[in-house]
């Protein structure tokens, strides 16, 4: 028996913010923001837009493909620090969304890490036997987080949403184990003070800049490539596995530097790591299942494919988790 994802879906605000955009109104360059970052274009909220609908429409993408509608849910785990609401919970809004009631619905705050996190516990809680179908979404909206007159962060971020279906069924494909990590000792590595998810690159909504995410990159550049390289030797180990028997990786987007120096360290050839960085910016809990989403759409998984999804983020959190397909 194993918890499987059956389907997955994904959405994006309707307008793209392209490196030439930002170069209009802030001292940057699209071959700065390439070179170091692999960042080509990302998807901002705009004053109007709700990332609760956006999630809805990954969610309700997903559960199309599985096959099944939204009342058969047992569960909703949202990975997410973008809830609109301190209380309710974005998980809560997004049920609402979709037209259903009374199951367990709630987020994991794990900032960039919140998909691994999310897909984690809902395997756990699968496993311990009270859930069979569940909704597993990392959604974000650091666009609105930014402030967008300091060059070294506002060029990274992009909002969005993934989605998955996990299916409680016999058979040795899904979750074959996971692994998450914490050290909040280097929390002010990356941070905001204050949450709440509201347009900021067009209207006349602007965050002071203490309010803004803070970040010291170089450092978390290397706490990053370290953790990553670890955490996945490590949950290939604990399903018996080597990193070698990976097909595909599904890493999370936060830069294409990062990713690349995994990938070498695991040893891992280009073709077996999937990105799309270029086309959405780091979007936090929602690039692992964008990723994933979009790796599936282009064929890049197959039936009984070892594919791995790890990620790292505000914490300083990290994890992956690894599946048969
Ligand atoms: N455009 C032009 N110049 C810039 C920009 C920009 N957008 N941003 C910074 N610079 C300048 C700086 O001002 C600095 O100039 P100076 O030396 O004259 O002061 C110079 O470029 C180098 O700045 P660094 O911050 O040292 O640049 P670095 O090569 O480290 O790249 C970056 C910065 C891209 C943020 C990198 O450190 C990084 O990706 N770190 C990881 C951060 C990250 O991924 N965070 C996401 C969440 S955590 C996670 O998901 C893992």
């Amino acid at each position: 028996m194993g918890s499987r994802i059956v389907a997955t879906g994904r959405a994006v605000p309707r307008s793209a913010v392209t490196n030439q955009d930002l170069e209009r109104f802030m001292e940057t360059s699209d071959e700065w923001i390439r070179s170091r970052t692999g960042i080509g274009q990302r998807y901002a909220l705009k004053a109007g837009e709700s990332l609760t609908a956006i999630a809805a429409e990954a969610s309700r993408a997903a559960i199309e493909r599985a096959g099944i509608k939204a009342s058969d849910l047992d569960a909703i785990v949202v990975g997410t620090v973008s809830s609109e609401y301190a209380f309710p919970s974005f998980a809560c809004q997004l049920q609402n969304a979709l037209g259903i009631n009374t199951i367990p619905a709630f987020d994991v705050a794990a900032a960039c890490s919140g998909f691994v996190y999310a897909l984690s516990l809902a395997d756990a809680t699968m496993r311990a036997g009270d859930w069979k179908r569940v909704l597993v979404v990392g959604t974000d909206a650091l666009s609105t987080m930014v402030d967008w007159n300091d060059r070294r962060t506002a060029v990274l971020f992009g909002d969005g949403a993934g989605a998955a279906v996990l299916v409680w069924e016999a058979g040795s494909r899904g979750v074959l184990s996971s692994l998450l990590r914490s050290s909040g000792e280097f929390w002010e590595l990356l941070s905001v003070r204050a949450s709440g998810v509201r347009s900021t690159i067009d209207s006349e909504v602007k965050r002071c800049a203490d309010d803004a995410i803070k970040m010291k990159g170089p450092e978390l550049f290397k706490i990053a490539v370290k953790s990553m390289e670890d955490v996945s030797r490590q949950v290939a180990q604990r399903a018996g596995l080597r990193v070698e028997d990976v097909d595909l990786i599904v890493p999370h987007q936060a830069n294409l530097r990062i990713i690349n120096a995994v990938a070498e360290r695991l040893g891992l050839a280009p073709e077996k790591v999937f990105t799309n960085i270029e086309r959405y910016g780091n979007t936090s809990a929602a690039s692992v299942p964008i990723a994933l989403d979009e790796a599936v759409e282009q064929g890049r998984i197959r039936d009984n494919d070892i594919v791995m999804l790890n990620a790292c983020g505000g914490g300083l959190t990290w994890g992956a988790n690894l599946l048969r397909w």
